[in-house]
C-alpha cells in the first residue's frame, strides 16, 4: 500500500471528511503508524490507527471506519508528540516518503515499547548466548582479558574553547581514541562528547556547590572539575541505552539535549526533562589551558543504571 501522504483527502466507509494534517511515525520501526485527520472549520483532529486505512492512492486515504465512528475517536492529544523536526531519525528518509511537515513521533507510549521489543530481542540473544556458550567460553576468556586492564586517564586534547561562541549552548567535539588490546595492532576509534560554556546558574545546577572528584580504579583521586571554571564536558553516549544525541531546540522545552532513540530529553546542566533516561547526563574531566585547548578524559559509564559506574 502506498503512504498517505499530507493533504490527501480521508474518505470514510460513508463520505468524504477532511484531509490528512499530520502523520504519526513508529520511531522504531520508522513506519508510519496512524494519520491524523483534519476536518477543517476548527474541528478537532482524530488520530486513526493505519489498520483502520483501507486503501491509499494518490491524493486520497480510504478509510474502513464510517464518518460517525470517526467522529467518536478521541481528538489527538497534541502534547503527546513532537514533530520530526525535534528529533533525529537516522536513515528516516529510506522509509517514509511523505513529504516534510507535521510527520509526529509519539513521546509517552514508547518506553513501553521499547521495554518490550528490548524484552523480546534479550531473551532472543539470551537464547542464542546459551546454546553458544559451550564453544564460545574459552575464546571468550581470552578475548575479555582486556577489560580488566586499568581503566585509560589519559587526557585527550579534543580542541579550541574558542570553537563555543555562546553561554548555555552544547557544542559537539569529535576526536579519536587510540586504544590496544593485547593480541591486536593499536586502533582508533571515532568518539564524540558535548561541552558547554556554562553560565554560572548552569555550574550551580551542576555542582550544587560541590566540586566534582574522579576517581581511578583503585579510588584515588585523579582530578577535581571545580564550579569555578565555566566549561563541562557530557560523554557523547545517553546514559539511558548509550546513543548519541544531540542539542535540539524543543517546541515547549526550548534548547535541549535531545537522544533520538528513546526520546530522554536533558537540560544544559544535563538533567532529565524527560524520557527513560535513568540519571543526568555523565560529566567528564575538563581542563583548558591557557591557550584555549580543552583536555578531558573520556571515561565511559555503564548504560541504564540510576548509579554511574565507569566501564571504561
Ligand atoms: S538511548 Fe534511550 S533515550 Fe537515549
Amino acid at each position: 500500500m502506498q503512504q498517505p501522504k499530507l493533504k490527501s483527502k480521508v474518505q470514510c466507509a460513508d463520505r468524504e471528511v477532511g484531509e490528512v494534517t499530520k502523520v504519526i511515525l513508529d520511531p522504531i520501526t520508522r513506519e508510519i503508524s496512524d494519520i491524523v485527520v483534519g476536518s477543517g472549520g476548527g474541528g478537532p483532529e482524530r488520530q486513526v490507527p493505519m489498520a483502520q486505512v483501507q486503501a491509499v492512492t494518490d491524493g486520497v486515504v480510504q478509510l474502513r471506519i464510517t464518518s460517525s465512528e470517526l467522529a467518536q475517536r478521541p481528538p489527538l492529544k497534541r502534547d503527546d508528540f513532537v514533530t520530526i523536526h525535534e528529533v533525529e531519525i537516522a536513515h528516516l528518509e529510506d522509509n517514509l516518503h511523505v513529504e516534510p511537515g507535521e510527520v509526529l513521533v509519539p513521546l509517552p507510549e514508547l518506553e513501553r515499547n521499547v521495554r518490550r521489543r528490548t524484552f523480546f530481542t534479550n531473551f532472543t540473544h539470551a537464547i542464542g548466548a546459551l546454546v553458544a556458550l559451550p564453544l564460545a567460553f574459552p575464546v571468550l576468556k581470552y578475548l575479555m582479558k582486556p577489560m580488566y586492564a586499568p581503566f585509560d586517564n589519559q587526557w585527550i586534547k579534543v580542541g579550541s574553547a574558542s570553537k563555543i561562541k555562546t553561554e548555555d549552548v552544547g557544542v559537539q567535539f569529535k576526536f579519536k581514541k587510540k586504544f590496544k588490546e593485547a593480541f591486536m595492532p593499536e586502533a582508533e576509534i571515532d568518539k564524540n562528547i558535548w561541552i558547554l560554556k556554562a553560565s554560572p546558574a548552569v555550574l550551580e545546577q551542576v555542582y550544587k556547590g560541590k566540586d566534582q572528584v574522579f576517581h581511578d580504579a583503585a579510588g584515588r583521586e585523579i582530578w577535581t572539575n571545580k564550579q569555578s571554571v565555566p566549561y563541562i564536558a557530557y560523554s557523547g553516549k545517553c546514559p539511558h541505552l548509550g546513543c548519541g544525541y544531540k542539542w535540539r531546540a524543543h517546541k515547549v522545552l526550548g534548547q535541549v539535549f535531545l537522544c533520538p532513540c528513546h526520546l530522554s530529553i536533558y537540560d544544559a546542566s544535563g538533567k532529565v526533562l524527560d524520557g527513560p533516561a535513568p540519571r543526568p547526563l555523565d560529566t567528564l574531566p575538563i581542563r583548558v589551558a591557557g591557550n584555549g585547548d580543552i583536555e578531558v578524559i573520556d571515561m565511559e559509564f555503564k548504560a541504564g543504571k540510576k548509579e554511574q559506574v565507569r566501564i571504561i
